[in-house]
């Protein structure tokens, strides 16, 4: 896993926002996978403000998220559909139905996961992967202690996730207590994979993922098993490594 070290958020997203950018322009039929939560929508409006001023294209792309709360419909405001829509679909010119989130109103959950393995071999594979990590250090909703063998399922969210996420509910009792999410072994099968994290709040995940081993406790550590994987992490996050920083790079070698 390569680390590189940015001053703040601002850059952190910037760094993320290169790395994607020439990719898709590389590979313009390119396989994202997607993240919600507060730490990519930086990320996706410099994705957002690219298309619109030099027009790069989203035609010919696929995406498939993460993950999605069990009981949340499309339309809900706190729903993982609702926000790729809202922060990123609508202001690109991907046709919808190369957009895929698992539902989590559907009646045989099991099924949904099965499916969502199948769509996510039909495109593919994944090529690259936009993850965040939780303050637990989990990886989309893989909590500590999930196998790292994992395909997507269906998770009973940690207390600690739940209250980490309810600050995008009116109150504690509306997050539900359930998700459908991709699988450890399902994510790292991407070929791939961009890890993001920004904030004091993060801090102990990434101290824990870069001096820790690599064991099911850490579920972001099996990032450091992948071939292609790379953290973009802040100060603020990075503050708790002990790791020596010659094995970490700091953002301006992009320029180099
Ligand atoms: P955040 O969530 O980006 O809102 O901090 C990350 C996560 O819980 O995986």
């Amino acid at each position: 896993m390569k680390v590189i070290r940015t001053n703040n958020y601002e850059e952190m997203s910037k760094v993320a926002a290169d790395l994607v950018i020439s990719k898709i322009k590389a590979q313009p039929n390119i396989t994202l996978g997607l993240a919600t939560g507060s730490t990519p929508i930086n990320l996706y409006r410099q994705m957002i403000q690219d298309h619109q001023q030099n027009g790069t294209s989203y035609k010919n792309i696929y995406t498939v998220n993460l993950d999605e709360y069990i009981g949340l419909p499309k339309e809900h405001p706190s729903s993982y559909y609702f926000f790729m829509k809202n922060e990123l679909f609508d202001h690109l010119d991907i046709p919808k139905e190369q957009t895929f989130i698992p539902s989590g109103v559907v009646a045989d959950l099991d099924e949904e996961c099965e499916k969502f393995e199948q769509i996510i071999t039909n495109v593919g594979g994944i090529d690259l992967q936009i993850l965040g990590i939780g303050p637990n250090g989990h990886i989309a909703f893989n909590e500590p202690g999930t196998p790292f063998e994992s395909r997507t399922h269906v998770v009973n969210l940690t207390e600690s996730t739940i209250k980490a996420n309810s600050r995008f509910f009116k109150t504690i009792e509306e997050v539900p207590t359930r998700a459908i999410s991709l699988g450890l072994k399902t994510i790292f099968e991407s070929k791939q994979i961009i890890l993001l994290a920004s904030g004091p709040k993060k801090a102990h995940a990434i101290r824990d993922l870069i001096d820790g081993p690599i064991d099911e406790q850490y579920p972001a550590s099996i990032l450091k098993k992948h071939p292609n994987s790379i953290l973009i992490a802040d100060n603020d996050a990075m503050q708790l490594v002990s790791t020596k920083s010659d094995t970490i790079l700091s953002s301006d070698f992009l320029a180099r």
